[in-house]
Order: C-alpha cells, then structure tokens, then sequence
C-alpha cells in the first residue's frame, strides 16, 4: 500500500478530492495522517469524519519556525509513509524538513509555474491580461514553489473572468491533477 501523509493549513478541499478518490477506488493510496498548523482548520473535520489521525502542531504554540519544524519531523517519525502532499499548507518548509524527506514532498500550486509563485495567483493572471492560466504540481524544495515541476493542468483566460471565477475553475482542475499525479507517482514506484 502506498501510503501518504497530507499537511493542510485551511480549507481541505485538494484533500476532500485525494480522499474521495480513494474512497472511490481511483487512487490506490491510504491516508496515514493529516496534519495542520492551524487548529481550526476546515480540512481537520473532514479527516476526523473519515476516521485519519490528525496531528495538530500549532503556530501559536511553536512560534519559532525551526522549532515548529523540529517538531513536525518528530511526529513525522511516527508514521510510515511514501509521500508528503502540502494540500493547502500555508508554512514554507524549512531545509531540514526537505532534506529529510528527498524527493518525497509534493506541492500544488494555482498557476502555471514558474509563473507566479507565492500568493493571489488569479488576480495576477488577470492584470497581466493573460490567456492561460492553471496548476501546478511539484516537488517540493528549499525555493519556494520552484521545485521540478511534474505535470500541470491549463485553462483558457475568458473574457469577463475575474479572481473568484478563475479560482473556483483551477480549483477544479487541481483536484482532478492532484490526484492523477499522485497515482502517477505511485505506478512509477510499482512498475
Ligand atoms: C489551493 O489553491 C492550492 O493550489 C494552494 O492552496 C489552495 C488550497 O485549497 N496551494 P484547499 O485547502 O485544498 O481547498
């Protein structure tokens, strides 16, 4: 079984989507925890409601950000895993988080990178007037969301489009990248 574990800080949503389609039968994977930074993250209900151990390590708690991932890497230890997925996770990972786990974090990002790394993605697509616009799954490095991309997903700009109505259509698109990739990852490893 190819397992992973899923680090969030907000909503849940590139989870919702992972979960489903294993609850389907699309993704042969298992959820071995969810962890979050944020004590009331939304993605938390929807990981207890499906029975995954959820790790809480909060911000407020462990405000030092070598200290926060210190303790990550601690509670990390306790599980066995294939893969890290940053669904959401709002944290930049420090070097010692990376270095440990090489080439076994992944990263979804709501642009067509290396454009527009870091945040509101969609609002700059739009002052730029550009004609495409998508997400973006990656390892994950020291750069922020500038690992060796693995696959992206791309839709056209349109004609009235705004920040909300393009975040809602690369929404969409990422849950169906999400997972793809990750069954990708996981055929790679079994064939
Ligand atoms: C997504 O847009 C993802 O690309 C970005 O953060 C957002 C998380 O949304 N990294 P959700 O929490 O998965 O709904």
């Amino acid at each position: 079984m190819f397992n992973l574990i899923v680090l969030l800080s907000g909503r849940g949503s590139n989870f919702a989507a992972i979960l489903r389609a294993i609850q389907e039968g699309s993704l042969d994977a298992r959820i071995q925890a969810v962890f979050s930074d944020k004590r009331d993250a939304p993605g938390i209900a929807i990981a207890e409601q499906a029975g995954i151990p959820v790790e809480i390590i909060d911000s407020f708690v462990h405000p030092n950000k070598s200290a926060f991932d210190q303790e990550l890497l601690l509670r990390l230890g306790h599980y066995s895993f294939d893969l890290i997925v940053l669904a959401g996770y709002m944290r930049v990972l420090t070097a010692d988080v990376i270095k440990a786990y090489p080439n076994k974090i992944i990263n979804i990002h709501p642009s067509l990178l290396p454009k527009y790394p870091g945040l509101y993605t969609h609002a700059r697509v739009i002052e730029n007037g550009d004609k495409e616009h998508g997400a973006t799954v990656h390892y994950v490095t020291e750069a922020l969301d500038m690992g060796p991309i693995i696959a992206q997903s791309a839709l056209e700009v349109l004609p009235g489009d705004t920040p909300d109505s393009l975040a809602e259509r690369v929404l969409a698109l990422e849950h169906v990248l999400y997972t793809e990739v990750i069954q990708r990852l996981i055929n790679r490893r079994v064939d």
